[in-house]
């Protein structure tokens, strides 16, 4: 497929078809992950199939969604942001616990870290996480070739799915991306636009 085509057909999904992905097109994303540029070379990263209730609960249970979210107190967080930011996070957060549940398969992307995140104090320490999310957009867009769709989420309690899930301690979690085929009502939301020629700068940034 043109390589355009599938990058305008990526589009982030929290609402999920009950039907399975085939090994198939798991292991051709999960390939072409693996051809994704890497810091050191190495391409230090794992991915863990999730597909049974048992360990969608641990990681929800280890993420504290099972608490109900007030949309009154949501809109008051989000009172002064843009439209555009405020609509996705209204949209997203309320749909945190389902989105893992639903999907037929759950991803999570792990990888080695140049040293412990917590001690990084120069971007160049964030080598390693950059690499990671080279090798997640791999793997979404070619899911995406195939009608497969995914969201992102960002666990916020690592060290708690790594105790739970047997993750090496010294690893860590890019991200945890639920995955299926799109339901008939998913939300897809509006892209903000870009004016690339504003983004654009040359020699220097005026
Ligand atoms: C680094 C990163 C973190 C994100 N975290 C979450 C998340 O925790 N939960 C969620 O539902 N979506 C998450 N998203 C998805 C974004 O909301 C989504 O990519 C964005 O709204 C743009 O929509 P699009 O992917 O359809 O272009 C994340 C995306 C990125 C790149």
């Amino acid at each position: 497929m043109e390589l355009r085509k599938v990058i305008e057909k990526r589009r982030t999904v929290r609402d999920f078809k009950d039907e399975d992905i085939s090994t198939e097109i798991l292991k051709y994303a999960i390939e072409n992950a693996f051809k994704a540029p890497s810091y050191n070379h190495l391409r230090e990263w794992d991915f863990i199939i999730v597909k049974s209730m048992e360990t969608k609960l641990k990681l929800i249970e280890s993420e504290n969604l099972d608490k109900e979210i007030s949309i009154d107190e949501l809109l008051k967080v989000f009172e002064n942001e843009e439209l555009i930011k405020k609509e996705m996070y209204l949209e997203a957060i309320p749909k945190q616990k389902k989105m893992i549940l639903n999907a037929p398969v759950v991803v999570i992307v792990v990888f080695r870290p140049k040293k412990r995140i917590e001690k990084a104090d120069r971007i160049y320490d964030l080598n390693c996480v950059a690499s990671a999310w080279c090798c997640i957009e791999n793997f979404l867009l070619s899911l995406a070739e195939h009608d497969v769709y995914g969201v992102t989420y960002i666990p916020q309690h690592t060290d708690k799915i790594k105790e739970k899930l047997d993750i090496p301690e010294e690893l860590e979690i890019a991200a945890i991306i639920p995955i299926g085929y799109q339901a008939e009502n998913a939300k897809i939301l509006k892209q903000k636009e870009i004016n690339i020629l504003e983004r654009i700068h040359n020699e220097r940034w005026r």
